[in-house]
């Protein structure tokens, strides 16, 4: 099968069709978004909040999205794989950065990283490409900064914010990223950055006239319930559903209807009268 390509990824933008992404942390999630036929699995550091429990994106490290992007990677075959650098391990040196995207890629196995921040960001992700790194990048509401952003807030909403991310978008186009996720930001300004800038653009939180769209996989699923951002359509909810199922696998042990006789091993009378001689 052929694999999805960030060329494959312009042409839809040319064409107007539309891109698919979601998140995936291992290997079921992430065989299950790849088998239905997304264009990219994003192996995001949402990780840290929505499947390993801390209260932000911040604490996330290095190794652990190695190790998750390596599981992922072995879930998919077909889209294009994205793995996300958490927060402080491309900030400190070009040097720091080329090392540490390097390791996400060689280790990780995926075809292309992520990482936050707009125009001071941008001739960094130039570095990063020139060394055959193809990078996707990532404005609007950055969660790996939103504490200095005042919290989880749409961004770009002034003048002087909207132009910053205009100025972003464009900035990291020119540095040679190759794709560009917008988080929070108002849908109109959203729609000219996706027609000033020749990468295509895939939106969370930023209205329908991007080139594509991507969801936490956990949330559209329901497999989180700390918080729902507005954004967020739930397609199931599997959460309750699983509830049910434990609780029913307790009561079946605790009233001895679980395991049934179609889940046990028989053996021949005849030897066990052997052994209890
Ligand atoms: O970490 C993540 O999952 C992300 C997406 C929300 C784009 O950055």
């Amino acid at each position: 099968m052929r694999r999805v390509t960030a060329a494959d990824l312009y042409q839809k933008k040319a064409k107007a069709e539309k891109i698919t992404m979601l998140t995936a942390y291992d290997y079921p999630l992430a065989t299950i978004v790849d088998r239905a036929g997304v264009d990219t699995v994003l192996v995001g550091d949402s990780l840290g909040m929505v499947v390993l429990g801390y209260e932000s994106t911040v604490p996330v490290t290095l190794e652990e999205m190695i190790h998750h992007t390596k599981a992922a990677r072995r879930g998919v075959s077909r889209a294009l794989l994205i793995g996300d650098m958490p927060f402080l391990a491309y900030h400190v040196s070009d040097e720091q950065a080329i090392a540490n995207c390097g390791r996400l890629f060689k280790e990780g196995g995926c075809e292309m990283v992520k990482l936050e921040g707009g125009t001071e960001m941008a001739e960094r992700v130039r570095k990063i490409v020139d060394m055959g790194i193809p990078v996707c990048g990532h404005i609007g509401l950055t969660p790996q900064t939103s504490i200095k952003l005042g919290g989880f807030r749409v961004q770009g909403k002034d003048v002087a914010g909207a132009q910053y991310q205009y100025d972003s978008a464009k900035a990291l186009d020119q540095a040679g990223a190759q794709l560009l996720v917008m988080e929070c930001v108002p849908s109109p300004l959203a729609k000219l950055i996706t027609e000033t800038v020749s990468m295509p653009t895939i939106g969370i939180g930023a209205g329908p006239d991007c080139d594509g769209q991507v969801l936490v996989t956990n949330d559209m699923l329901g497999l989180f319930d700390r918080f729902q951002p507005k954004f967020v359509k739930k397609y199931v909810d599997l959460m309750p559903e699983m509830d049910q199922a434990v609780k029913a696998y307790m009561q079946e042990v605790e009233s001895g209807t679980f395991p049934a006789p179609e889940h046990e091993f028989k053996m021949d009378d005849s030897l066990l009268a052997e052994l209890k001689r």
